[in-house]
């Protein structure tokens, strides 16, 4: 009784018209939004979905995902587009096929709780631009994150899918924290939410094929809801786990089209096609149509993309990820922090530190934001902490998730960890156990105010408060009021074209390697020599710089004088750093306060000529989108900050210095 899948029909014209199965399954396309997430950092720009949107449309996707997740945030950030306007736009090209987008519940498309009205007036919005299904999850799986966005979904009248994000501590599902009871609990607190459907959520792609047949059999039994899988590519498990999700009867499972699939994307809608052809759940796709959908993506689409897809290796599995269960873009982003940090040779330290800060923060799962949380924070350890003293540097949304402002964590955190965390924490010391969003006063209207110069409506004042540097940054290019940069602008056929025949004449070997020197200051000596070698002419520039002549036997040389001593280099050094105290720059006096890593500065606490005390807070500098709050080396006066909110600094960069 290990299927359910029978083949009913073996003589068939597989493009269409075929005899519907009994119980299809539904499928989710996620091509235009986690497919180009996962694959392409999210860059995927709207005019390159309008040339598939309408054949898309007449698949028969039970939804296609089109919106959420990181793109709200890449859209106003890095492609300059407006993230409500693609709603609109796609909603004009799709008519038919409901439209899906993932919210990170109180987090709505950010990386922290917001209040209330800015997440009731966030549902309203989407809703009434055009989104349809709202797949809700929660990074900590506490469903008192949901209250507010999920009545604002049933009051909009539309679809609340409630997620369980899968999380493991051991190989296979079970263990004390993330065993079947935990998954069954889960899924029945999200029916009695009233969720329209259930998804698990298999960020990482941990889930094993037989862990998620014995899930889904035993959901089926418990909830009512249509249940949904999300499973991720990465550790090459997903095509196999899907297969006996649907064994075990789960109703909706998630591809994309094929060229925005497997890596750490999700598998290919098109061998799943094939795989039910004929059976009881039996799609009904057309296999002809995707192809052609396929085409136009090979042709017309990914070429601007290609550059983008990390293909150094050869496998499209990532190995790690059964080796450590960490999500794969967990792991890219660790490795760029590293390498930014100049210490790539460290990852086997971060492996071992990872599931020591996991526990510690009550074995959280590991999906945005928490495992931007614990990644980082993990970095920071490895980076500086000191023999003796753990948790050097803890950033800001660490200690949040300690006062428990991103809700209940699966077991209780460390509470040492806690206490260091909390000391002098902004809103107390002690954690708070409601539900986080009772704690965050109304940020809507301040944001209004604060933005009522620049923003037309309620679309972009959310943009504003949920972004507020980039987002009024956005504003500005989207009413002309600054100019837009140019990394900014889409990438062309022509261009991907160009890059191509450049690749291929280095292949070729036709391409020369110039090296680059520096032209010294000629002097008096220069002489110029016509040259030919081998019919070829070269006008030639030489000159004597002195040095023993070669016939000097009447006149001598006086001796060359010796080079003037140079100024010693000064070497900042990091301030963290384990090996060198403070650096004191010789500019009068101070000592500097040094970048410990490269980022963009988000708060100045301080100002010029205020007094400070060794340990306070002069700057917060986001980085990996976590921030750091970087305290004063020593007291003394501020006599210089060099930077104001928007910048970006390197690593080392000194960013103010303290005079005694
Ligand atoms: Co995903």
């Amino acid at each position: 009784m290990s299927s359910d899948i029978l083949v009913e029909s073996t003589k068939m014209d597989y493009s269409k018209d075929r005899p519907a199965a009994k119980n299809p399954v539904k499928v989710m396309d996620l091509t235009l939004r986690d497919g180009h997430q996962s694959l392409f950092a999210t860059r995927g720009r709207t005019e390159d979905m309008i040339p598939v949107a309408e054949l898309m449309d007449e698949v028969g996707f039970w939804a296609l995902e089109t919106w959420g997740g990181a793109t709200f945030d890449t859209m106003h950030r890095f492609l300059n587009e407006d993230p409500w306007e693609r709603i609109r736009t796609l909603k004009r090209y799709i008519k038919k096929t409901p439209f899906s987008m993932l919210l990170r519940a109180q987090n709505l498309v950010g990386y922290r709780n917001y209040a209330d009205d800015v997440a009731e007036a966030f549902v309203d919005r989407a809703a009434a631009n055009g989104m349809d299904i709202f797949r809700t999850f929660d990074a900590l799986n506490d469903y008192r994150n949901f209250e507010t966005v999920v009545k604002g979904i049933k009051k909009a009248d539309k679809h609340f899918q409630g997620c369980i994000c899968y999380s493991m501590t051991e190989p296979r599902m079970g263990g004390d924290v993330y065993n079947l009871d935990y998954y069954v609990a889960k899924a029945k607190e999200l029916e009695a939410m009233g969720a329209d459907s259930i998804c698990v959520k298999d960020m990482a792609g941990l889930m094993a094929p037989y862990d998620a047949f014995t899930l889904f059999k035993a959901l089926k039994e418990t909830v009512k809801p249509p249940l949904h899988l999300h499973s991720h590519f990465t550790s090459g498990m997903a095509p196999m786990t899907h297969l006996k999700a649907i064994e075990a009867g789960v109703d909706i499972v998630d591809t994309c089209m094929s060229p925005y699939a497997y890596r750490t994307s999700h598998p290919a809608v098109e061998p799943m096609v094939m795989a039910l052809l004929g059976t009881n759940r039996d799609t009904g796709f057309d296999i002809n149509l995707l192809a052609q959908i396929n085409e136009i993506f090979e042709k017309e689409i990914v070429p601007k993309y290609r550059h983008l897809l990390d293909d150094t290796k050869m496998s499209i599995i990532d190995i790690n990820v059964l080796l450590h269960q960490t999500p794969g873009g967990m792991l890219s982003n660790l490795v760029n922090q590293l390498r930014e940090m100049d210490a790539l040779d460290k990852i086997d330290q971060v492996f071992a530190e990872l599931p020591r800060v996991r526990k510690d923060l009550g074995q959280i799962p590991l999906v945005t934001p928490t495992s931007q949380i614990v990644g980082t924070q993990t970095v920071n350890n490895v980076l500086f902490d000191e023999d003796g003293e753990r948790y050097k540097m803890i950033t800001g949304q660490v200690k949040d998730l300690c006062y428990g402002l991103y809700g209940k964590t699966a077991v209780p955190i460390n509470p040492e960890v806690q206490k260091k965390a909390l000391k002098g924490y902004q809103r107390g010391e002690k954690p708070i156990t409601c539900r986080p969003a009772e704690v965050l006063a109304p940020e809507l209207e301040k944001a209004q105010e604060e933005i009522k110069d620049l923003a037309k409506d309620l679309d972009d004042e959310l943009l504003y408060a949920l972004y507020p540097v980039t987002g009024k940054r956005f504003l500005k290019w989207k009413y002309g009021l600054e100019e837009v940069p140019p990394e900014v602008k889409p990438r062309t056929l022509e261009d991907a074209k160009a890059e191509k025949e450049w690749l291929a004449k280095a292949k070729a070997g036709k391409l020369v390697e110039r090296i680059e020197k520096t032209i010294p200051d000629m002097g008096d000596n220069l002489r110029k020599f016509n040259v030919l070698v081998d019919g070829e002419y070269f006008a030639v520039e030489v000159e004597d710089t002195g040095g023993p002549p070669a016939f000097s036997s009447v006149t001598q040389f006086p001796p060359r004088p010796a080079p003037a001593p140079q100024a010693p280099a000064r070497v900042a050094q990091p301030v963290a750093s384990k090996t060198a105290p403070p650096a004191t720059v010789d500019d009068g006096g101070g000592t500097p306060l040094i970048a410990p890593m490269p980022g963009m500065i988000v708060g100045v606490e301080k100002k010029e000529g205020d007094q400070v005390n060794q340990g306070e807070t002069i700057l917060i500098l986001e980085a990996m989108k976590m921030e750091n709050a970087l305290a004063a080396p020593v007291s003394g006066i501020i006599k210089k900050i060099n930077l104001g909110v928007g910048d970006h600094v390197a690593k080392n960069d000194i960013l103010c210095v303290i005079a005694p």
